[in-house]
């Protein structure tokens, strides 16, 4: 079983964070339209579901989902004011999610803690309408320094692998700052 982020939720959260990892530069990756529901799995705290809310606006819809139930209670609280932001608690690699029933999905720091990666995966697929849009954020190995250790960290060349097998079609991966990589799937 992979490392589990379990510990100082607030600090995801921290304003220094946005120069290594700019919120923008996240919601690019999928470029969420007001209106659209958008799910952002392993959503912590909500560094990335609150900026989110702000995108898809009053008429859309963030389902923050993730397995631990104490992020979820602190974006609630943050979120209080957004009733466009829905909290999910999921299990490892299953989705309470209709079919083809969000627009576009981001995974941001998650990747490496999956313990089905392709199971998970292909949950996004199957919860992605025809023509979504995933973006997923992690940490370069080619990168050392803080974070994850380097042997529990996903090269961009597997995520790669793991997309195709589950059904996306992926780009090429692109640096995200120093130490991440970004890379953008549709639904193959
Ligand atoms: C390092 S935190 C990143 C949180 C958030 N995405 C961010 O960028 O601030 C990883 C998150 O993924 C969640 N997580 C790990 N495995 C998961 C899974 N299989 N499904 C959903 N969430 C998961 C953890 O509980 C944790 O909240």
């Amino acid at each position: 079983m992979p490392h589990k982020f379990g510990h100082n939720w607030s600090g995801l959260l921290r304003p220094e964070r946005a120069q290594a990892q700019p919120p923008d530069a996240i919601l690019a990756l999928v470029a969420p339209q007001p209106g659209e529901t958008v799910l952002d799995l392993g959503s912590g705290p909500g560094y990335v579901s609150l900026p989110l809310a702000e995108r898809v606006g009053a008429t859309g819809r963030v389902i923050a989902a993730d397995i631990a139930e104490e992020p979820l209670a602190l974006l609630r609280t943050a979120a209080a004011a957004m009733p466009q932001v829905r909290t999910v608690l999921v299990e490892e690699s299953r989705l309470p999610l209709p079919d083809a029933s969000v627009d576009a999905a981001l995974l941001v720091n998650v990747l490496h803690e999956l313990a089905d990666p392709v199971g998970s995966l292909g949950e996004l697929r199957r919860v992605l309408r025809a023509g979504g849009r995933l973006g997923i954020v992690d940490w370069d190995p080619a990168s050392p320094g803080r974070g994850p250790r380097i042997e529990e960290r996903v090269p961009p060349e597997r995520a790669g692998q793991w997309l195709r097998a589950a059904g996306f079609v992926p780009e090429p991966a692109a640096a995200l700052g120093a130490a991440f990589y970004a890379v953008r799937a549709t639904v193959g």
